[in-house]
């Protein structure tokens, strides 16, 4: 089935929208003429931003693992606009260490940030816009880091491996109802953002160090990176892999290894 459509106006809703690839999106959707609810828990970088944007833009301040702020913010949404056209689970946070030395708060703010965040915004955006009954799209962002594991980010890993689950559940949900919203599964590599800003404890120091030398020589800057997003959306993908190298090899070795019962720890199954 050909999905193809060329975005031109609308309204897009993007969380964790002040920095990094949600500032990204939120540039180029004002680019391609869209009307703009940003929100993030940042408000004068959202401010910041905002102040910066050519097309009509209402800013929130919001944690995104508040149910309660999340619809406050699809009521601010279409209250402000009438109707939503994307909504963007972006906002997300990375945390690193030995995953049983990770004190339990910073475990759970992992899971209610990166996982709950994008329930959150699915319990309140979805009945809205399945009573508006206008096609919609639903846009995920879970991270390459969902297709498999390393060591010391685990609680990164397991709620990125939450998001793919979660969003392949939602789309067959959503299609076997027949209804006109889309949803796509958005699995970056690295992008130049401050993802990884916060220091690392001192026991990952190096690992942290390493990542942030593989974001420094390999990572796009979030403007193109939106670009290659949009891209994707207007091809009707449901996988938004824009960096296919940082998946597609590991994700056939994982998968070997897993059939072929290897060990994680056996070299033979890293890329
Ligand atoms: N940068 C990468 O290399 C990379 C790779 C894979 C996946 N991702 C994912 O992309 C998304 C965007 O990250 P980024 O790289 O742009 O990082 P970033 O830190 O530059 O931006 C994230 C934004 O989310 C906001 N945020 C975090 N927690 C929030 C909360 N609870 N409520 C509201 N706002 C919150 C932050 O204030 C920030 O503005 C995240 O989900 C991240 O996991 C990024």
């Amino acid at each position: 089935m050909n999905r193809s459509v060329k975005i031109d106006g609308g309204v897009a809703v993007i969380t964790g929208a002040a920095s990094g690839i949600g500032a990204g999106l939120a540039r180029h959707a004002a680019a391609k003429n869209m009307n703009l609810v940003l929100a993030d828990w940042d408000e004068p970088r959202l401010r910041a931003l905002a102040s910066e944007l050519p097309t009509d833009t209402l800013i929130m301040s919001v944690d995104v693992s508040d149910g309660d702020r999340i619809n406050a913010l699809a009521d601010a949404a279409f209250d402000r606009f009438g109707d939503v056209d994307m909504l963007f689970n972006n906002a997300g946070i990375m945390t690193s260490g030995r995953s049983w030395e990770i004190d339990a708060e910073t475990w759970q703010q992992s899971l209610d940030v990166n996982i709950g965040g994008i329930v959150n915004g699915m319990r309140a955006f979805i009945p809205r816009l399945i009573a508006a009954d206008r096609p919609a799209h639903i846009i995920n962002t879970a991270s390459v880091g969902g297709f498999y594991s390393v060591p010391l980010l685990a609680p990164y890993m397991a709620s990125k491996t939450a998001v793919v689950a979660i969003t392949e559940a939602l789309a067959g949900e959503l299609a076997s109802m027949g209804s006109k919203i889309r949803t796509s599964l958005l699995a970056p590599g690295a992008v130049k953002t401050d993802l990884m800003r916060d220091a690392a404890p001192k026991e990952s120091e190096e690992f942290w160090q390493s990542l942030r030398g593989v974001a420094d020589r390999k990572g796009k800057m979030p403007d193109e990176f939106a670009v290659m997003v949009f891209d994707a959306i207007e091809h009707g993908e449901f996988w938004i892999i824009p960096q296919p190298e940082s998946l597609d090899g590991r994700l056939r070795e994982r998968t070997d290894m897993i059939l072929e019962r290897r060990h994680p720890a056996d070299k033979r199954g890293h890329g």
